[in-house]
């Protein structure tokens, strides 16, 4: 089920699985020691703390495997049929595989598996999400452009309903269709994985619509027109069921602007109906679970008591945080009503599958979740979001990057009744449907790679693509 061009690997020093493996995984995997530890010191009940400190035990050991180059063992059975999928696929590896030589793709999803097994295994913690913190945290400190989006939402919803009955200027609203899209794909640019490299202060830059108005000669393949088209067409023939399907990425500031993308999609009716997909485990430490869903709507339901209760840090340095305005407690309010409106209708809604925390490329959709493909048949487009689901497309395979889009997604191309959009900003090495000489001339740019043979402009999400293939 896969393409036959060769997969990015651990062990391959131009690919950027090599620092990832060798420097990012242990930050991460320290990060999580370090919350797991922090909550298990704090726990009163004695049971749980003892089943805690075997947790962090393990989490412990799994950073020296890692680091000490260890053979990757088969999940431990926590009764999840993905057990079966990952052991098997291990097997077909060879038993002999070790981490610093390994498909990049397989052996990312298997660390955040093997991660998840300690506290699904456990009676007291499992369903704990050792990144939870984290996420909130960062969405506390993406507050300036939380609160420039919301106003801004709130103006132009407020404007489509006062223009209400009039006839509309499709070549306006194409733009602005295209500029929601360039939020909710810049918002991808801010996930917590690579914090590592990121400080709050180079994310915060990210977040405004300045830093978005420059950022848009770094789109490198812009079809968010084709994908407006596809809509606005959709919406002439005036059918009254059109769906979106947006296959989400990371929690907090990126599934807020995912939000106001899908509110947007609802109140222009370029879109009956946005069903969010997101994943069913703590995952590549920012993905969205439910619980994340909840908590940004419980933070913008009520801001003030979110944004104005000092933190612990706070508490720590002695600082008060700012006061929101009554206007910004109105705008963001305004927010949660429309989201908790369309949440209420049926017509923004939810849907797990854990499909989505399979090893395998997207390629095997097809085959390994038939039910799901069938259902995104019937979605007018299915938008990927990030970085991780972009290579999950195209196989995380060393395509030529002129390959064209539509052939590296191989079965999800033309004629799988799925039309798909892909919002991505470039965090990996694979790219595809790039003009010839494109990554070329990257590479010569300042920190693009040179003549090393490695993609690194492609590493830190400074550029981006939104590719679109037709599927139906
Ligand atoms: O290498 C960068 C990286 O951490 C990859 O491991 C992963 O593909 C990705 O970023 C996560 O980014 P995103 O949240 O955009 O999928
Ligand atoms: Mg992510």
């Amino acid at each position: 089920f896969e393409p036959k061009t060769p997969q990015y690997s651990t062990g391959d020093p131009t690919s950027f699985a090599y620092p990832t493996a060798r420097s990012r995984w242990p930050v991460i995997l320290t990060q999580i020691i370090d919350d797991a530890f922090k909550s298990v010191s704090a726990c009163d009940d004695a049971e749980k703390r003892n089943e805690g400190k075997k947790i962090v035990e393990e989490l412990v050991n799994l950073k020296y495997e890692v680091q000490h180059d260890r053979a990757l063992t088969p999940i431990r059975d926590d009764g999840a049929p993905d057990v079966a999928i990952y052991n098997k696929e291990l097997a077909a590896l060879g038993n002999k595989v070790s981490w610093l030589n390994v498909p990049w793709l397989y052996t990312e999803c298997y660390l955040f598996r093997r991660v998840n097994t300690s506290f699904s295994l456990s009676t007291h913690w499992k369903n704990y999400d050792v990144f939870a913190r984290q996420k909130i945290k960062t969405f506390r400190s993406s507050r300036p452009a939380v609160i420039e989006l919301a106003a801004r939402y709130k103006d132009l919803v407020t404007q489509l309903r006062a223009n209400k009955g009039k006839p509309v200027n499709e070549e306006a609203e194409k733009i602005l269709f295209m500029e929601m899209c360039e939020i909710c794909l810049w918002g991808n640019a801010t996930d917590l994985s690579l914090l590592t490299n990121l400080s709050y202060e180079d994310i915060q830059k990210l977040q405004g619509s300045e830093a978005r108005k420059a950022a848009e000669k770094n789109i490198l393949v812009n079809d968010l027109g084709a994908a407006f088209d596809l809509l606005m067409a959709a919406k002439k023939a005036g059918g009254n069921e059109r769906r979106v399907d947006i296959v989400l990425d990371n929690a907090g500031f990126e599934l807020y602007v995912d939000l106001i993308l899908a509110g947007y999609l609802l109140s222009t009716d370029l879109a009956t109906q946005v069903v969010l997909h997101p994943k069913s485990m703590p995952w590549f430490v920012s993905d969205v679970v439910p619980a994340d869903f909840a908590a940004l709507l419980t933070a913008v339901a009520s801001p003030r008591h979110f944004y104005e209760t000092p933190t612990e840090e706070d508490q720590l340095q002695d600082k008060t945080p700012e006061k929101l305005t009554d206007t910004e407690v109105e705008e963001l309010t305004f927010l949660f009503q429309e989201w908790a409106g369309f949440h209420g209708e049926g017509q923004l809604a939810l849907r797990p599958n854990r499909v989505w925390t399979h090893p395998g490329s997207f390629w095997r959709l097809p085959h390994e979740a038939p039910d799901l493909v069938e259902d995104l048949k019937t979605s007018e487009l299915v938008i990927f979001k990030g970085d991780l689901n972009y290579r999950k497309l195209v196989a995380d395979a060393s395509w030529d990057p002129t390959t064209p889009f539509t052939e590296a997604i191989g079965p999800l191309g033309p004629g799988s009744g799925i039309n798909v959009l892909s919002l991505r900003t470039c965090k990996g090495d694979v790219v595809v449907g790039l003009k010839p000489g494109e990554d070329e001339k990257l590479r010569q740019t300042e920190d693009g790679g040179g003549d090393t043979g490695a993609r690194k402009w492609a590493w830190n999400g400074k550029w981006a693509v939104c590719s679109f293939s037709k599927g139906r």
